[in-house]
């Protein structure tokens, strides 16, 4: 079916079921576009390779702007496409205000960014203000010597002073922060690779410099920025013995520098103040989004805060293997929280998946068997359209791609996976290194970052060319867009019909107030949104099991169905005040 026929009937069967809603909401909601939002994320190595070299660019995206704007999705946000050494891929960035070669170049980027707007489409740029590459000018030059001008765009601890009190990186085989450079004889901090120093937010003209290329890519078009790891730019330049009865971790403790809201504050006034664009710092879910969010405070508009870091480690009996219904209930509370600290102010963001995590169907999802695959991608899917929020969407997820789970160290690209493993290989050994490869089938970030699965061509369709960066997902013949596309049963198919009925009920699931259903639902994830004249339930069964629900809401209503990820038309199965539900069964009703 062509993409604008398929629209248009998705359109239709949402009018079907329609009621009157209406737009007439209270003004101290403060409508705006990015409210209204549903973000597409691109991983531009991974998304389309349009020379044959393995690694996806900016003409494979353009190539693919009609799939795009097929989608619904309202924002792209692309992740870093600085020159970058790629260390970190792209999180290293060497320059501000250029393309990274293997993306292309600056008219190439052009052309991108009036092919979104064009269709509709607002893109969003993903911003590295805590460290820069060490190939940097700036940090090159810092390095040369004590006294260098651009010594103060990085924090240094002079070696007389012995060594720097203990700080954490993940991507560090030594699992230090700090690293020493005889040239000058003093250490480095990176709080991420050691490729990636942090910048010193404390120097002034570091901040103003930082700020031109800030307003560069905004003086060309963009709508915004996704700020990466926001609340950690501000330091304790004493560097002290950390605190660890004050602080849960080195993350939390990252996050709480004394000056933190002093930049971003300034940060506004300098940059985001003078733009109609939206923002969304990175975090952890530690913080209170609220600080960072309020309109009044004048820093972002909204904080991105991954819930995989509230679930449980482990099972009760010590075992890895988190289920699915441990982690609903953490993803319920997390998300339930999130929306009463920003009730009255400040903005949440839904996420479930992006290219720091796994896969988000097989994290949160099922993907034992190709069924229960399909259906708890639509199950997820639902929860992100319907909860109230802005919508953050990882590419791919929308076609149900799921882990890779490599075998082996070397098919692994990711710094973390590979700093880790190196770690544990030669502090504990082989038999705890495999371990760890087992983990990270589960949750290494690699899972997420394999090429775009398009056809059952080969390498996915992803590139002309015969090797790609990163190996493609086998299960590709199967799991693909132009499969999906003929498949009126296919995750894709559900994602435009969910997105259409998010834009479609927008005052009521973007707006409305979001109250729990049976709250304490061992499997069973169900809420009720709220508009002005209407009132949407949810229900979203997590589990590979049937289960039931509280239907008390269904009793006195006449309901429909507007959506449901069984098309077999059974519609609502109530019984002795209760909603049944099947595997993965997700129902979105109106009443
Ligand atoms: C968060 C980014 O999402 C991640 O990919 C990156 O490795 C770190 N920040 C460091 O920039």
């Amino acid at each position: 079916m062509k993409q604008s026929t398929l629209l248009l009937s998705v359109l239709l069967t949402l009018t079907a079921c329609q009621k009157e809603t209406t737009t007439d909401l209270d003004p101290s909601q403060q409508h705006t576009w990015w409210k209204e939002a549903v973000i597409y994320q691109i991983y531009p190595r991974s998304y389309a390779d349009s020379d044959g070299d393995g690694v996806g660019d900016l003409r494979g995206i353009i190539q693919h702007l009609d799939y795009i704007q097929s989608l619904g999705v309202d924002v792209v946000w692309l992740n870093p496409i600085f020159p970058s050494p790629n260390d970190d891929n792209g999180y290293d960035v060497s320059d501000y205000t250029a393309i990274m070669s293997d993306f292309g170049t600056m008219q190439d980027f052009d052309e991108l960014l009036a092919g979104m707007h064009q269709r509709g489409i607002r893109l969003i740029l993903d911003l590295v203000v805590n460290h820069s590459s060490d190939e940097h000018p700036w940090f090159q030059e810092s390095r040369k010597s004590r006294n260098n001008p651009y010594r103060d765009y990085y924090h240094w601890w002079p070696a007389e002073k012995g060594i720097p009190p203990h700080r954490h990186s993940d991507m560090d085989p030594d699992l230090s922060a700090w690293r020493y450079d005889s040239l000058t004889n003093a250490y480095y901090l990176h709080y991420f690779s050691r490729k990636q120093p942090d910048l010193n937010w404390e120097n002034p003209r570091m901040r103003q410099d930082f700020y031109k290329g800030m307003r560069f890519w905004l003086d060309k078009g963009i709508d915004g920025y996704r700020i990466d790891v926001a609340s950690y730019c501000s330091k304790d330049t004493l560097f002290p013995e950390i605190d660890f009865t004050r602080y849960k971790s080195f993350g939390d403790y990252y996050c709480h520098g004394p000056h933190v809201h002093d930049y971003l504050q300034e940060m506004y006034r300098e940059v985001f103040g003078k733009y109609d664009c939206m923002t969304v710092g990175e975090g952890n879910p530690w913080i209170n989004t609220l600080d960072f969010t309020d309109a009044r405070r004048k820093e972002f508009n909204m904080f991105y805060v991954n819930a995989n870091d509230v679930v449980p480690k482990q099972m009760p009996d010590g075992s890895p293997l988190v289920t699915s219904d441990v982690k609903m209930q953490a993803l319920r509370s997390f998300y339930t929280s999130q929306d009463s600290l920003l009730h009255d102010a400040g903005w949440p963001t839904v996420i479930l998946g992006n290219h720091d995590l796994p896969r988000m169907q097989s994290y949160w999802g099922d993907d034992s068997t190709p069924e229960l695959a399909r259906l708890s991608s639509q199950a997820l899917i639902t929860f992100l359209m319907t909860m109230r929020g802005t919508v953050f969407f990882y590419g791919g997820d929308e076609i149900g791609m799921n882990n890779v789970r490599f075998e082996h160290i070397e098919d692994y690209n990711d710094i973390v996976t590979r700093s880790y493993y190196a770690n544990i290989l030669s502090t504990k050994g082989a038999a705890a290194a495999a371990e760890y490869l087992e983990q990270q089938k589960r949750e290494g970030r690699d899972n997420a970052r394999t090429p775009m699965q398009w056809s059952s061509d080969p390498q996915a369709g992803f590139t002309t060319g015969s090797t790609t960066w990163l190996k493609v997902n086998p299960n590709y013949p199967q799991v693909n867009v132009a499969a999906e596309e003929a498949d009126s049963l296919s995750v894709l198919q559900y994602f435009r019909k969910a997105c259409a009925l998010r834009h479609t009920y927008k005052p009521t699931l973007v707006y409305g107030e979001y109250s729990l259903v049976d709250a304490h639902n061992p499997t069973v994830f169900s809420y009720l949104r709220t508009g002005n004249d209407e009132r949407i339930l949810v229900a979203i069964n997590f589990s590979a099991s049937p289960a039931v629900v509280d239907a008390t809401l269904l009793k006195d209503a006449s309901p429909c169905v507007l959506l449901d990820n069984y098309l077999d038309n059974q519609g609502l199965q109530v019984s002795e005040g209760k909603l049944s539900l099947r595997p993965w069964q997700a129902q979105v009703i109106l009443l």
